[in-house]
């Protein structure tokens, strides 16, 4: 059985599709306004209820209409929210989304409750599923001590730890000893490669397997890369360096892809895949979900990602 705690921010998306992405300073129009479930955490959550796994989240809502409805489709997707906040006094996070018509997107998130995501609660919460969990998946639109706090105690208790830095934080690099599964893209990989303290090695002038192994020499645990259409790279300290190609996919709306990847990828941790493995079951996964505007919308259930490895997706 595959059991997954997923810590992180739950937003509602608005979502305005437009021939292009505004400028600085620049009007775009669509022909409307679109709301979807959204924020990385509660992404991933149901990419990984949908690929099979029971799933507890952990995060905070306000107490508002909005809040209520992001948990009530939480709970739709059979997703345990009982470690979720219901905050007085503050909004539910809200991303504003404009999607252009390759599919590319610019996101702007006020955080909301998400900022007040409590270290202790999160501390508790991984703690209670430690004999029930077989990974924990933590993203970081949260606070920067109650990432640390999901790690650490994941950690501690012997659990798998996938961390998804996204967006990346300078509060990072200290986690990193502890050994968890870092899945940057490629802009994330930069970032973090950048605050590595490596000497005078320009991000610019050094290859995304480089900056991996970089990242990897401080884990020494696999780093898997998420480079879109071109799939990913899976660079373990021990293993070595290996591409899992994206199959060809429609693209209608990138977002959310990062989240169903993750979430699948915890998933099939979870269930006891090797990272390899379980890297091929996210791309195939976050390959479908890119067909479907909505960052949720086009997440497939685990019959689609078999049929899609099925038909020729990495099998790791
Ligand atoms: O990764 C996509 C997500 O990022 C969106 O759903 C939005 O809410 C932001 O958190």
């Amino acid at each position: 059985m595959s059991r997954v705690v997923v810590v992180g921010a739950v937003n509602v998306d608005l979502v305005v599709q437009a021939d292009r992405l505004p400028g600085p300073g620049e009007t775009v129009v669509g022909p409307g306004v679109e709301r979807y479930g959204g924020g990385k955490g509660a992404n991933a959550a149901v990419a990984a209820a949908r690929a099979g796994a029971e799933v507890r989240y952990c995060g905070a809502v306000g107490a508002d209409d909005t809040g209520a409805g992001a948990l009530a489709e939480l709970r739709a997707e059979g997703i345990d929210v009982t470690d979720v906040a219901v905050l007085e006094g503050v909004a539910t996070g809200v991303a504003l989304i404009v999607v252009d018509v390759q599919g590319e997107n610019q996101i702007a998130v006020g955080a909301g409750a998400n900022a007040a995501v409590d270290a202790a609660v999160v501390r508790s919460a991984v703690a209670r599923s430690a004999g029930w969990a077989g990974c924990v998946l933590v993203s970081t639109e949260i606070p920067s001590d109650a990432v640390a706090a999901a790690v650490e105690t994941a950690v501690a208790h012997g659990l798998a730890c996938v961390l998804n830095p996204a967006p990346v934080t300078a509060e990072l690099v200290d986690l990193l000893r502890l050994g968890p599964v870092v899945t940057p893209n490629r802009s994330e990989l930069r970032d973090l490669f950048a605050l590595l303290e490596t000497g005078a090695v320009d991000p610019e002038r050094t290859t995304v397997a480089e900056m991996a192994a970089a990242v990897a020499a401080r884990t020494g645990a696999p780093v898997v890369v998420t480079l879109g259409g071109d799939g990913v790279l899976v660079v373990d300290p021990e293993r070595g360096v290996a591409p899992l190609p994206a199959p060809p996919a429609e693209v209608r709306d990138t977002t959310g892809a990062g989240d169903t990847f993750n979430g699948v990828l915890a998933a099939a941790l979870a269930g006891g895949a090797t990272v390899s493995e379980a890297g091929a079951r996210g791309v195939a996964a976050a390959s479908l979900s890119v067909g479907t505007v909505g960052a949720r919308a086009g997440m497939p259930r685990a019959g689609a990602i078999d049929d899609a490895i099925a038909r020729g997706a990495p099998t790791g």
